[in-house]
């Protein structure tokens, strides 16, 4: 990331009982003023520098990052592949956090897509030169014609997908229809709170869910980790999931 010093600073709302999508704290600027920010109202969160990787990455410790670069590697090492040789679509990319990590650990990560232009705006102010592409994806045909081009341009094989899955974020729907796109072999890893993945009945189902009517996407790795902290005390665990889509024939 392209770092400049930050002039403000952010203190948590420890409120009691606040759910992860209520979650809000405060940004005070050198100025003297200062605004309240819902943590999912991530248009705001992305259009301060920095304010992302502040409040999740170093406040709330978010392991998904590191987990999901892991499990991936880990995942394709023991097919002997290598890093290099994998080519990721990250969806739900926000500003670049999960990207920057596959570039970090030698994977490529041509292509990127988010709903929000404010994640693509932050993503190439902060990580300039990351991503060859990034799509905006707001959830139309004509965007899910851009993620199937940019899947065959860069003859992508592997789709990631951090903490972006489920209510209020990417529909299920949504990701059947890109996983459906990625050709035979292809390789995906996702992050998914772990009562999420409980209620679709456990990782080999999520992944049979998200294969829709291909064949179903074999679990590689599943795991639960400690996705972050809340601001009012605990932490949200989430499931780590990398699976392979059959290979055709
Ligand atoms: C918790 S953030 C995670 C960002 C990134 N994956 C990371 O781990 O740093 C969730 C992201 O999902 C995106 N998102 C939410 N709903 C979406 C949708 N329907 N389609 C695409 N992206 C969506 C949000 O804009 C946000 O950038």
């Amino acid at each position: 990331m392209t770092t400049t010093a930050r002039d403000y600073t952010v203190e948590l709302d420890r409120i009691p009982g606040a759910g992860q999508d209520e979650e809000t704290f405060v940004v005070r600027q050198a100025d003297g003023s200062d605004e309240r920010i819902r943590l999912h109202d991530y248009d705001r969160v992305y259009a301060i520098p920095g304010l992302y990787e502040e409040v999740v990455q170093q406040q709330l410790e978010c392991a998904s990052p590191a987990t999901i670069v892991a499990k991936l590697a880990e995942a394709i090492a023991a097919d002997g592949r290598h890093a290099g040789d994998i080519r990721v679509l990250d969806v739900g990319a926000g500003n670049g956090v999960i990207g920057e990590g596959l570039r970090d650990a030698g994977f490529r990560v041509p292509v990127a897509s988010d709903a929000l232009v404010e994640a693509r705006d932050a993503a190439e102010r902060d990580r300039p030169g990351l991503y060859a592409e990034y799509v905006i994806d707001d959830g139309t045909v004509e965007a899910f014609g851009k993620i199937a081009g940019a899947i065959r341009r860069h003859e992508l094989n592997a789709l990631t997908c951090a903490a972006a899955l489920g209510p209020g974020h990417i529909p299920l729907e949504r990701l059947v229809g890109i996983w459906g796109l990625m050709p035979a072999g292809s390789y995906l890893a996702l992050t998914a709170s772990s009562a999420l993945v409980a209620e679709w009945g456990g990782a080999q189902n999520a992944l049979n869910a998200v294969s829709g009517d291909d064949a179903p996407t074999e679990v590689l790795v599943a795991e639960p980790f400690r996705h972050r902290l809340l601001m009012r005390g605990g932490s949200v665990d989430y499931d780590v999931i990398v699976g392979r889509k059959p290979l055709e024939g």
